[in-house]
């Protein structure tokens, strides 16, 4: 594919409520991250994708908007975001926001209105079914079902998501109109785009007919008839055309549902969005998504397959946003490291296995300093809707409180969302006033303090980004093909990078032995995890938690 600005960008995601607090009121805010631009240019990141900053009741952190044109005042005003958005600019760093227009908080004006009033001008805004009872058996992401009815009234709303979440009716092109409008106001401030959320929701089969019951609650999962339906490339089609094709920006979707075979229609040339977030590694070691209790045993090699279906199915149609962490994924150390969470050298291992895929790379704040998942004792420490009701519906599908408190555990967003560990003073250097969520007990040793600090995990997330970015394979490693690579063990990743010029080998040892790789092409080492890999006559002897960068 033709070569765009975006593919060499290195994204930064930061969850605002968590990153910085400038006020000492314990909620991270945009003064904040401005104060922290230094930081960000240190380690080379040239994007940032920051979370929600809108004004909302927060009941999802944001993902609950009240007012699409603003800024939440526990974060800010606008105009400390223009200066933001100006101070990064100036560091050379652009900015993406989150486009939240599936749904908005209850809290927004149009849905006080359908509630204040009957005959409310915005009903249609919204997806709202009169009946006596539920119109369906479906539930939503977050738990309970779809439909809540409105006080007095025998009408029920749509929420695919939380309660406080109503969705917004996109059949009606009025309300269409209003969404463009905003995203347009928006690009107009000098945003370089958009990371859009849960976008394959949008679309429901209007059929609205119950489905067969799929847990314990009597329910059935909401993705099968409220997600992805066919007639959303309609809706996706104009919001590109109306609004993202008139600028110069870039735009990475959220679309879970998409499958391989439609990847030519998301992202490819002429596809409604430039990348989507693939979540089918991701999710590797539970059912799915939204069913944490059924956790599943996988194997390196079945991480290896995962990831190489989706840079194949990616790479023939368009460009992928790689990731590890996020701020709905537990930390990637404790996922996909288990045991070795706390070993850095397994971490650097991990850092590199998926930042050299072909793809615009996301570091998710704290990822560059091996933040892990934290342990908490009671339900009580959760702050996230999602960990809350997991935590209810597993005890519900029969596991004990202290299975399902540990699954919790695992897979709780929260984990990714608590204070950014500054230093080991008190709160993690977060904020001198008791934080919104309580900091991760690993924040003594596990914090930004590595700054400057030989061998630590920032110092080489540092080193790979320039290694990326300003090294002599940039070429190769932003714009070469990828293809798999055998497999000499079941604890390995592999895989290679095709150039104009160069093929660049890539092998990851996450088991505990020396790896011997006989047969490989190897000529010089170019990048490596740690020391200590042997390279003679083509034979690699990679030691156990290593990664290299080979060249043939
Ligand atoms: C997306 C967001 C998640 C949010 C949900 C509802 O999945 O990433 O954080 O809770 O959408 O907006
Ligand atoms: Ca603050």
């Amino acid at each position: 594919m033709e070569k765009i600005w975006w593919q060499g960008e290195i994204v930064y995601q930061i969850y605002p409520k968590s990153f910085s607090d400038s006020n000492h009121d314990g909620i991270g805010d945009l003064k904040g991250i401005t104060s922290k631009l230094d930081y960000l240019n240190d380690l080379g990141i040239t994007m940032l994708w920051i979370c929600p900053i809108y004004p909302s009741p927060m009941d999802d952190n944001g993902y609950d908007i009240s007012d699409y044109f603003g800024v939440a005042p526990e974060f800010g005003t606008l105009q400390d975001l223009e200066e933001l958005i100006e101070e990064a600019i100036k560091s050379g760093i652009k900015i993406i926001l989150d486009l939240v227009v599936n749904h908005t908080s209850d809290e927004h004006n149009w849905f006080k209105d359908v509630l204040a009033n009957p005959n409310s001008k915005y009903k249609d805004y919204y997806v709202i079914k009169e009946g006596k009872t539920k119109p369906t058996n479906w539930r939503s992401v977050f738990g309970g079902s779809v439909w809540e009815k409105i006080p007095g009234r025998e009408e029920y709303y749509f929420h695919s998501f939380g309660k406080k979440q109503p969705d917004l009716n996109w059949e009606n092109p009025e309300l269409r109109q209003e969404i463009y409008k905003m995203v347009n106001w928006w690009l107009d401030k000098g945003i370089s785009g958009f990371r859009i959320d849960a976008i394959t929701f949008i679309k429901k089969d209007l059929a609205w007919k119950n489905l067969p019951v799929d847990g314990v609650d009597g329910l059935s999962k909401v993705t099968k008839s409220g997600r992805n339906m066919p007639g959303i490339d309609v809706f996706l089609k104009e919001l590109q055309r109306e609004t993202f094709s008139k600028h110069h920006c870039v735009t990475v979707a959220e679309a879970p549902g998409v499958g391989y075979d439609e990847l030519g229609q998301f992202i490819g040339e002429d596809g409604f969005f430039d990348m989507i977030f693939d979540f089918k590694y991701a999710d590797l070691d539970v059912k799915s998504g939204s069913e944490w209790f059924v956790r599943l045993p996988w194997t390196y090699r079945e991480l290896n397959d995962k990831i190489m279906d989706s840079q194949e199915a990616i790479q023939r149609y368009g460009w992928g946003a790689n990731f590890i962490e996020n701020h709905d994924q537990p930390r990637a150390t404790t996922k996909y490291l288990q045991k070795k969470a706390r070993n850095s050298d397994a971490v650097k291992t991990l850092g590199a296995m998926y930042f050299f895929l072909k793809g615009t790379p996301f570091i998710y704040q704290g990822q560059e300093l091996g933040v892990i998942n934290f342990e908490r004792e009671t339900v009580s420490d959760f702050n996230d809707l999602s960990s809350i009701d997991q935590y209810q519906r597993s005890i519900n599908e029969g596991l004990t409180p202290e299975e399902a408190l540990h699954i919790v555990n695992l897979r709780s967003r929260d984990n990714s969302r608590t204070p950014f560990p500054w230093s080991a003073e008190e709160n993690g250097g977060f904020s001198t006033a008791t934080p919104w969520l309580k900091v991760t007990e690993s924040y003594t040793e596990i914090n930004a303090a590595q700054v400057g600090v030989e061998g630590s995990i920032y110092e080489f997330y540092k080193e790979m980004i320039d290694f990326r970015q300003h090294g002599k394979y940039f070429e190769t490693l932003v714009y070469g093909d990828i293809a798999r690579l055998p497999l000499e063990s079941d604890e390995m990743i592999a895989y290679k990078r095709i150039g104009q010029t160069e093929t660049i080998y890539a092998y990851f040892n996450f088991g505990n032995e020396v790896l011997n790789l006989p047969n490989s092409r190897a000529k010089e080492i170019i990048f490596e995890t740690a020391k200590g890999t042997k390279l003679e006559n083509g034979q690699i002897q990679l030691p156990a938690n290593t990664g290299i960068l080979v060249k043939s």
